[in-house]
């Protein structure tokens, strides 16, 4: 794999890597102690002189055994009562590390404890219990051990390793390897998934176009259903849509000559230079189609034409959110009433944008309305009514509608919201759209991270070859060039 793609995988699995540093943090954290700390032990040495060994006062102890009395005889016992040692007295006679030097007659005692007073305390106990019995044990002569020095405590590791075992030294240790195993873990995320992501893997799915990379919208915007192309008209979302109407108004009628051989649509194609009727599906819900239909309407009027929104998501209308009309009688009204009792015209509303007329999806039912008896008188009564008209559909996934409406659009704009689809959900959406020979102008990819500058996102000459996407019978809509 190559560097940049690492990054690229970094940058979309971040939120990974810092999970897996925090939890090993925090993990850190939690089972060193709070106070103290590892390395935060004392060692405090007691010095004992005595005479060297061979020059012995009368009643004088070789050094050696006034070393052997630190840690046997009564000595530990005495220390324990003088420190308050609770444990037991043959553990306490193990603490002191002694060491004897007969030729110069200099025992040290060494003593390991939490606190630095502990250990002084400690030591100076053992030290000056073995005077006590070295005096004992000579009969009450002096048998000339004194105390050198008083115990010093210091801290038990000293050099580089001390700061290492410091509690705040193993966090850090512990962020760094919950990092590195956090990279690891993306990684693997990412080998594991099956998602469609960036324009190859549409490519790879689809076999058409990405027509344009709608970039990630930010959370506030999406959760007010804001018509980006109003609320933030020079943002980079709203030039992504922008340049999918180019794409899309681009494409030339011959590539959007049908493949059957019904002379009405031939005839009705060759009629419009440009696709008058588009629907916009997706395989799945929530992948950007109504967000992608509304901001494309306003982006087609925003150039003049009039435009017809036409919502036939019965199952989840939302067209009226992003355009700001009450929800009100629609569609579904007209399929379930008469032939002639209403019109279109009559229910299409004006919207917050200028040049953008809306037909809701109208009184939900719990059964959604058929749409095969009048979605033909429908959708042309629709043409004689705007310059574009856009069609929201439900998914194609779950139920037959969009398949209902397909026969009569002059071409299709696919909707495919980045990591929400897996590559087999978008292979049967594929074979859904290549059964019914249906044109299919490309993708809109929805909040993508941009795989290449806007500027080289606009042209689609040369990004794939029409023959390359018919391979499962897709017809493509490629745009001739600049008009
Ligand atoms: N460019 C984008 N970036 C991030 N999220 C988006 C973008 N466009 C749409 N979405 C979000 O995707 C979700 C589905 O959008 P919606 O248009 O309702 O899809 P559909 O009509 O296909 O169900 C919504 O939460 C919406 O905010
Ligand atoms: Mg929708």
């Amino acid at each position: 794999m190559e560097q940049t793609n690492y990054l690229k995988i970094l940058r979309r699995r971040w939120k990974i890597v810092i999970a897996s540093g925090i939890v090993a943090l925090t993990a850190i954290l939690l089972l060193t102690p709070t106070t103290g700390g590892l390395s935060e032990s004392y060692t405090a040495t007691a010095t004992l002189l005595q005479p060297p060994d061979g020059r012995e006062s009368s009643g004088g102890l070789p050094t050696k055994v006034t070393a052997l009395l630190v840690t046997t005889g009564p000595v530990p016992a005495a220390v324990a009562d003088r420190v308050d040692y609770t444990g037991d007295v043959a553990s306490l006679s193990q603490l002191p590390q002694v060491t004897a030097d007969p030729s110069t007659g200099v025992v040290t005692i060494s003593v390991t404890a939490e606190t630095a007073s502990r250990a002084a305390a400690i030591a100076d106990a053992f030290a000056e219990e073995t005077i006590a019995e070295a005096t004992a044990r000579s009969g009450g002569d002096d048998p000339g051990v004194q105390l050198l020095q008083r115990a010093i405590a210091q801290p038990a590791h000293t050099g580089p390793i001390t700061w290492l075992t410091t509690r705040t030294g193993l966090a850090v240790v512990g962020l760094v390897v919950g990092l590195v195993l956090g990279v690891a873990l993306a990684l693997l995320v990412e080998r594991l998934d099956t998602s469609v992501r960036d324009r190859t893997d549409v490519h790879r799915a689809y076999r058409v176009p990405v027509l344009a990379e709608i970039p990630r919208m930010r959370r506030s915007l999406r959760r007010a259903h804001a018509l980006v192309l109003q609320t933030q008209p020079a943002s980079m979302v709203a030039e992504a849509y922008r340049s999918l109407r180019s794409s899309i108004l681009l494409i030339p009628s011959h590539v959007l000559q049908p493949i059957g051989t019904d002379d009405a649509r031939a005839k009705r194609h060759a009629e419009h230079s440009r696709p008058q009727v588009i629907l916009v599906a997706s395989a799945r819900s929530g992948e950007g189609k109504t967000t992608t239909v509304a901001n494309l309407a306003a982006a087609m009027a925003e150039g003049g034409r009039r435009v017809l929104v036409l919502d036939c998501d019965f199952r989840r209308p939302q067209a009226h959110l992003f355009l700001d009309v009450p929800d009100g009688p629609g569609l579904s009204d007209l399929l379930h009433a008469g032939e002639g009792t209403q019109d279109l015209l009559a229910l299409s509303r004006p919207t917050a944008v200028e040049g953008v007329r809306l037909v809701t999806a109208g009184t939900m039912v719990d059964l959604p309305p058929a749409l095969p008896t009048r979605i033909a008188g429908i959708l042309a009564e629709a043409r004689g009514l705007a310059d574009v008209v856009i069609v929201d559909s439900p998914p194609m996934l779950i139920g037959n509608d969009a398949m209902d409406l397909m026969p009569y659009v002059d071409t299709i704009l696919v909707s495919c919201r980045s990591g929400r689809l897996t590559h087999d959900q978008a292979d049967r959406a594929s074979d859904l759209l290549a059964r019914m020979r249906v044109p299919v102008a490309g993708v809109a990819l929805v909040g993508a991270r941009p795989s290449a500058p806007l500027s080289q996102m606009l042209p689609l000459r040369g990004a794939a070859s029409s023959s390359t996407y018919r391979q499962k019978g897709v017809r493509v809509g490629e745009p001739a060039g600049e008009q």
